[in-house]
């Protein structure tokens, strides 16, 4: 196939509105033109070769093309590529819903399909709300988030969000909730040395201020949402698995459901296959997507126990029946995929056989950058990796949010063949799982050599 660079961008330019894009920011800059990708590498028109080191925002898991992804997808199409799931099965969803539990806690039985981690949220805060409305008690109406927590984009999501970037516009059109304070090490009084993956041991006072909100409030509170063990789009903030242990505790004492939203953390990001496995927690509803289909295509799933299930499971007339769904519900495309993935999982044990990568990423993060003068902090799990960049590492002083740190540094980095998209100053790494040491090594290296060049010209 022949492309033409100048006709795509200008019916981009003209046309297209992107997603989390000032597009005057476009306006002298033209965006990459991605053709091809393989494994952890995207190129563009011209041939470059960029390191994929966000993983296509979060979702790739096995690389780009995995033979086994694409030989099911191929065949697939095949066979059935969409029907309405109301009323309707499908042997591709129920291959999904077998083969990930083997890889899920039994009590979580009940799975509900949907098409992107936005809308996974929504449904779990609808179940969630609904749970104990079918059961008569109506005072159960608030849900309580954290601060510097990211759900999506839709507006139950938002409502539920604490990164105020993407909340505060909005806060009018969104509902009511308690925001608890974020698990955030960094920025901890008890603060000893880089935050690394969390496992130093504290008091836990964070976990303080929800607790004052359960017990105060805890007759209407129907539901928590945390991402556990890591708050992604909140800065890649690692925080402790006791976090989540007591925090289970506090849920059960105060009669709230506990929902993990796993849409960034699930299908083996943090070193485990979920997150929630590292605290050996299991909450009431999980959300999935991102990774699920290995970063094909759009399928979420929002898993609940059968106690949440039975709550809806009633005579029609009752009124206990959930009204939700969507067009593209188990998409059967998306399933073969979805099932493929799993499959690798369980046949190529990308986990344990990228064990020694992924001590090698945390050991090079920490000997690379600990002496560099403008990182703050440090923080990895699993496939993942962030530098939170001060101006001042004495006393932690951010740099000016007119500097756009953050944003230069991704510009650049493009030049030198990476994808270091930033949130707000943490520059971060979130890898697939069938990454190399030698890939590392190259990664971390030119992302130094990007970092400095940029702080320097800020400085
Ligand atoms: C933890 C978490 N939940 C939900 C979402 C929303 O997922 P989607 O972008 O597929 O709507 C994201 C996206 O980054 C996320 O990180």
């Amino acid at each position: 196939m022949r492309w033409n660079k100048k006709k795509i961008l200008e019916v981009d330019r003209r046309h297209i509105w992107h997603p989390f894009t000032q597009m005057k920011d476009y306006e002298d800059r033209d965006p990459p033109v991605i053709v091809r990708a393989r494994g952890l590498k995207l190129e563009t028109i011209e041939g470059q070769i960029l390191y994929d080191t966000i993983s296509s925002w979060w979702t790739n898991i096995h690389g780009h093309l995995h033979p086994a992804l694409n030989e099911a997808l191929r065949k697939q199409l095949e066979l059935l590529d969409h029907v309405n799931f109301s009323g309707f099965t499908h042997p591709y969803a129920t291959e999904v819903v077998e083969k990930l539990r083997t890889f899920l806690p039994t009590s979580l039985s009940r799975f509900f399909f949907s098409d992107n981690g936005s809308t996974a949220v929504e449904v779990a805060l609808k179940m969630a709300f609904q749970f104990w409305q079918n059961q008569g008690c109506s005072k159960k109406v608030r849900f309580v988030c954290l601060e510097n927590a990211y759900h999506g984009d839709t507006i139950g999501a938002v409502s539920v969000g604490g990164v105020d970037l993407f909340f505060k516009l909005y806060k009018p059109l969104t509902f009511k909730t308690f925001r608890a304070p974020s698990p955030y090490c960094f920025r901890c009084e008890e603060r000893r040395g880089f935050t690394l993956s969390a496992e130093h041991g504290c008091s836990l006072r964070c976990l303080k201020g929800l607790e004052k909100i359960l017990s105060r409030h805890g007759e209407e509170i129907c539901a928590v949402i945390v991402e556990p063990r890591l708050q992604a789009a909140g800065g890649m903030l690692v925080y402790p698995a006791e976090y989540l242990r007591n925090l289970r505790s506090l849920c059960d004492k105060y009669g709230a459901l506990l929902i993990f939203d796993e849409v960034a953390t699930g299908f083996g990001r943090t070193g485990t296959m979920f997150a929630m496995e590292q605290a050996g927690v299991v909450p009431d509803i999980i959300c999935l997507a991102k990774g699920l289909t290995g970063g094909y295509l759009p399928l979420a799933l929002t898993v609940t126990t059968e106690r949440v299930y039975q709550a809806f499971y009633a005579d029609y007339l009752e009124g206990k029946t959930f009204y939700h769904g969507h067009s593209f519900t188990a998409n059967p495309l998306g399933c073969a995929v979805a099932a493929a993935s799993l499959k690798v999982f369980i046949e190529e044990k990308p986990l344990e056989k990228t064990k020694k990568a992924r001590e090698f990423f945390h050991r090079r993060l920490e000997e690379i950058f600990s002496e560099e003068d403008y990182v703050g902090d440090i923080r990895y799990l699993g496939y993942v990796g962030a530098l939170e960049l001060v101006a001042d590492r004495k006393i932690n002083r951010p740099f000016p949010p007119e500097a756009r740190l953050g944003f230069q540094i991704y510009m650049h980095s493009l030049e030198e063949g990476l994808v270091l998209r930033p949130l707000g100053d943490v520059i971060y790494w979130f890898l697939p799982l069938c990454i190399t040491e030698e890939d590392i090594e190259e990664i971390l290296t030119r992302s130094r050599t990007v970092i400095r060049r940029i702080v320097e010209k800020i400085r």
